[in-house]
């Protein structure tokens, strides 16, 4: 489970803090669920909705009642649109508390105020009234996949493959020859090597009609899947190949019941973190290259919350 918003996705993190509507659900302790729209604030930890303290009914309100009798309460937020590429949500789980006085309480009614401008004539109140404060236990998150680059096939390369996946590896990391202290290993790489590589878990490789123009493999460490060497061809970059060469390791991975995938990339080369950071990856850990200057970090993905 991931705690917080950890692990997720950089745009479904912006859609909760930007969206201006989501659906709360409470449920009453015997269960019955109730979904009310709610206007909202995120602070980057936690989710505040305001009540107005105007209605004589306000303190007896159903879902404040259904948090009295059960924390447990859902939050969704989605964008809809008749052109299913752009629909995407993310969803809440986690655990609701009232809050009626206290710098939080003042706090979150002016987070709603600058959010939203109706609240200043409305004159929500930070004397009187209840927000309702969801500390997130777990986000789910959801868009569909990015259509597969025009023309081009990713396929699961076997060990009667290595030779072309060793190639497609060595023309991807060309640029790094005498480029980088200390030197990139792919670039000693031998077909025994690949194979050995691939038997710890496998490979994909990227054509264009005819033409291989990428390569990646990954290994099944315990608790996670560790991709490496993801290459393309220089004059074929730019138009998905990478990111679709990830995707398809992402899908071995969660297809083998892996919950984790990890990647490491060099400080050095700002470039690659962006590339691993667009597709939803996080810095786990960094530290000395053990073979020179350099520094590695370790960037990670939770499979389960996050399909891009
Ligand atoms: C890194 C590499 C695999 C990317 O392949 P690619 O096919 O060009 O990447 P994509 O076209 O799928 O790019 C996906 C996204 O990442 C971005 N991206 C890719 N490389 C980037 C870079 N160097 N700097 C910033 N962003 C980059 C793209 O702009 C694209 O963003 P978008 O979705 O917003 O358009 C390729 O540059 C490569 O083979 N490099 C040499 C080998 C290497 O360093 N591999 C990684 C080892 S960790």
């Amino acid at each position: 489970m991931t705690a917080g918003v950890a692990g997720t996705p950089a745009w479904a993190v912006a859609l909760l803090r930007d969206a201006r509507v989501g659906r709360l659900a409470t449920a009453d302790a015997a269960g019955h669920p109730l979904a009310v729209p709610v206007c909202y604030a995120f602070d980057g930890a936690r989710v505040y909705s305001a009540v107005d303290a105007k209605p004589k009914s306000t303190r007896n309100l159903r879902r404040l009642r259904n948090i009295a009798a059960n924390p447990y309460v859902s939050l969704v937020v989605d964008v809809w649109d008749e052109d299913w590429s752009r629909l995407c949500w993310v969803m809440v789980e986690g655990r609701a508390e009232v809050l009626t006085t206290g710098p939080e309480f003042t706090g979150a009614i002016d987070r709603l105020v600058e959010k939203y401008p109706q609240y200043r004539q409305l004159r929500l109140d930070r004397q009187q009234g209840a927000v309702v404060a969801v500390t997130p236990e777990r986000v789910l998150a959801w868009r569909p996949p990015p259509q597969r680059p025009v023309g081009i096939r990713i396929e699961p390369a076997g060990p009667e493959q290595a030779e072309v996946v060793l190639q497609a590896m060595r023309r991807g990391f060309e640029q790094y020859r005498g480029s980088l202290n200390p030197p990139s290993s792919a670039l000693d790489e031998t077909v025994e090597d690949v194979r050995a590589a691939m038997a710890r878990g496998g490979a994909f490789i990227a054509s264009d009609g005819d033409a291989v123009v990428g390569s990646a493999r990954y290994q099944l460490r315990p608790g996670h899947v560790y991709a490496e060497r993801v290459a393309v061809d220089p004059g074929a970059r730019g138009r998905g190949v990478g990111a679709a060469l990830m995707r398809e390791i992402e899908e071995a991975g969660r297809a083998a019941g892996y919950a984790e995938i990890r990647i490491g990339v060099r400080a050095s080369l700002p470039g690659n973190l962006r590339f691993y950071e667009g597709l939803g990856y996080r810095t786990l850990a960094s530290g000395p290259h053990p073979r020179g200057p350099d520094y590695d970090m370790t960037l990670s993905k939770d499979l389960r919350t996050s399909i891009l």
